[in-house]
């Protein structure tokens, strides 16, 4: 283990229970091997595939998650609202208007004593028009880099090109931007010049069997005939898709990224 670096082990997308079984699965294998400092996870669809309530939550944390991001799905589940009340450890995209319920981003201490920044936005195209994601990092950062320079950003966006210009527009000013929302992994990870890790989308820890986690059956269905027919959480051929990203403890700046894919 190396002092001056910081380990952030980031789980995408965590799907129901197959989502949780898996991570449960493999999460000792991935501490003992990277010993992450600090682990994150998108649990946005941690209930049957929509939202999260306070039974969930606790089995995220219960599983050795420090902080749980969301996205456009995490208020699918009102019993989401009694989480907030009292747990800042669950997040929801910090860029929707004000006098929503929840926050957008806290400073947490990691495992070796250094804070670190979690903040979680949403993407607007092709999404709701919520506040402008950019203008609202500028701001959580002017906040947050009177304390650290350690910064992690979980966006949750539909558009490969909106995820892309939010990085390079932070770029050597927070240590990492991930992307989610589409359930499919890319294989685009790298540093950008300034020193931010990148990943367009970390995919889905869930089913593979299946239309980004729902029954495909019911998905094509959709599809044909254009009518909303209820989806059903599938079950078959479950994946974790995750990051390990390595930061520079003073500077901020992250050293490597891996992006894992494991069944
Ligand atoms: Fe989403």
């Amino acid at each position: 283990m190396n002092e001056n670096l910081v380990t952030v082990l980031f789980i995408a997308d965590i799907f129901g229970k197959p989502g949780l079984q898996i991570t449960a699965q493999l999460l000792p294998g991935l501490r003992e091997k990277y010993q992450p400092d600090l682990i994150v996870a998108n649990g946005e669809n941690g209930v049957d595939g929509k939202g999260q309530n306070e039974k969930v939550a606790q089995q995220f944390f219960d599983l050795g998650i420090d902080v749980v991001t969301g996205g456009n799905h995490i208020w699918d589940n009102a019993g989401v609202y009694k989480v907030w009340q009292k747990d800042s450890r669950v997040l929801r995209p910090a860029n929707y208007p004000p006098g929503n319920a929840g926050r957008g981003s806290m400073i947490v201490e990691t495992k070796n004593g250094a804070p670190i920044a979690v903040i979680n936005l949403q993407g607007r195209t092709y999404m709701y028009s919520i506040d402008c994601p950019f203008r609202i990092a500028d701001e959580i950062l002017r906040h947050v880099n009177r304390k650290t320079n350690l910064v992690f950003i979980d966006f949750h966006a539909e558009a490969t090109a909106e995820k892309m210009a939010l990085a390079w527009y932070l770029d050597g000013r927070v240590s990492a931007v991930i992307g989610t929302h589409t359930h499919v992994p890319t294989a685009d990870e790298r540093i950008l010049p300034g020193g931010t890790a990148y990943l367009t989308d970390a995919g889905m820890t869930g089913p593979y069997d299946s239309v980004i986690g729902m029954r495909k059956e019911i998905a094509i269905k959709r599809f044909m005939r254009q009518i909303p027919i209820h989806f059903e959480p599938a079950e078959g051929d479950v994946r974790l898709c995750a990051v390990v990203v390595k930061i520079d403890r003073e500077s901020g700046k992250a050293k490597s990224i891996e992006r894992l894919f494991l069944s």
